[in-house]
């Protein structure tokens, strides 16, 4: 079972070498535009004030710090970064018609779609102006290019079934819309401080390979964490038709399950099947195997670390690898 404490006492120490430029990213992720609707300002505070880990801001920073980057465009890329996530939030709400976020209502639940999905529209151009703040056209690239990677595998992941789920298909799915953003922080905080292609590029692979494993925890959560933890709804994945890796194992050690065969003959709009093969999901070895496949990860993110100048943040950045996978929220 998933026992493991997170350690938070520990991150905040590491965080300290960035504590003011967290700070300085809250102001300017809650800076208005001109005339800017009430709506906007209204959703976009009620979105920023729940919360939230900012853990993509934060590699950001400890990239940039590695590499000893200008501090306003470290400043402005981490809230590019945090922007970008926040609008696929909204997005992702309303397509998947969840209600819970940070253990507040989303703005689907309050909102028209319409004014939701401007809204999303709204905060993925003030992410844009953002990025366009490091004043790095390569920076630019990346960010742009890393929000067509994450359209891209959302689209990919409607057409996925029953049937065409694969491990293989899933990791491929998870790279693209969750790991490509962690990715985008590790590199584009890099980007701003060296020329070093090689450095560059060890930020690229730890920012994918901890942003998959960032994945597999969630989905890992999805079935065993409690919603007052995770501030979400619970057991979603698999009433949505989504097959992530804890369901794909199970799937793959208990062929001869009567609800596995139900769900891969799409007899699933039976609630109580639904209910019995979480249940028997949560308490099975692949919550265990899929932990296992999440650790591995993180340690492939960190072995990238290992040629990098030694410094603070450095130290933070090993730490926030292992965070990744010991968090119960
Ligand atoms: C949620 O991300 C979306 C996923 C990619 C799993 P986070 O778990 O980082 O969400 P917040 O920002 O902390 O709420
Ligand atoms: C969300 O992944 C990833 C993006 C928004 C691109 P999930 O669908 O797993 O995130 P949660 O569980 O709703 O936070
Ligand atoms: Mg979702
Ligand atoms: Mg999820």
């Amino acid at each position: 079972m998933y026992t493991q404490k997170t350690n938070l006492d520990n991150i905040s120490e590491l965080l300290a070498p960035i504590s003011q430029q967290l700070i300085s990213i809250e102001n300017r992720l809650r800076e208005t535009f001109n005339d800017q609707h009430d709506v906007l300002t209204a959703a976009t505070e009620h979105l920023l004030d729940s919360g939230g880990k900012r853990v993509r801001p934060i590699v950001a920073l400890l990239s940039a710090g590695i590499f000893e980057a200008d501090q306003q465009h470290a400043i402005s890329l981490a809230s590019a970064v945090e922007m970008l996530h926040t609008a696929t939030l909204v997005h992702d709400d309303l397509i998947d018609g969840s209600l819970l976020r940070r253990g507040i209502k989303t703005l689907n639940a309050d909102l028209s779609s319409e004014v939701t999905i401007l809204t999303g529209d709204y905060l993925f151009a003030r992410a844009a102006s953002f990025a366009a703040q490091t004043q790095s056209v390569q920076v630019m690239n990346l960010f742009a290019e890393t929000l067509m990677t994450i359209v891209n595998g959302e689209i990919k992941q409607s057409f996925v079934d029953e049937n065409t789920a694969s491990r293989k298909n899933y990791f491929q799915r998870i790279k693209a819309k969750t790991a490509s953003m962690f990715a985008l922080a590790a590199e584009a905080g890099a980007i701003l401080g060296t020329k070093d292609e090689k450095a560059i590029d060890a930020m690229r692979h730890y920012g994918i390979q901890t942003g998959i494993a960032f994945q597999i925890i969630d989905d890992i959560l999805d079935f065993v964490g409690k919603s007052e933890d995770i501030g979400k709804p619970v057991g979603n994945d698999l009433q949505q038709g989504l097959l992530t890796l804890p369901a794909l194992y199970y799937i793959e050690d208990n062929p001869e399950d009567s609800d596995v065969a139900s769900l891969r003959n799409g007899h699933n709009n039976d609630q109580a099947v639904y209910e019995r093969i979480i249940q028997s999901i949560s308490s099975s070895t692949a919550i265990d195997s899929s932990l296992a496949e999440a650790r591995q990860y993180v340690e492939s993110a960190k072995s990238a670390l290992q040629k990098l100048p030694d410094c603070k943040y450095l130290d933070a950045m090993y730490t926030i690898a292992d965070y990744v996978v010991k968090r119960r929220f």
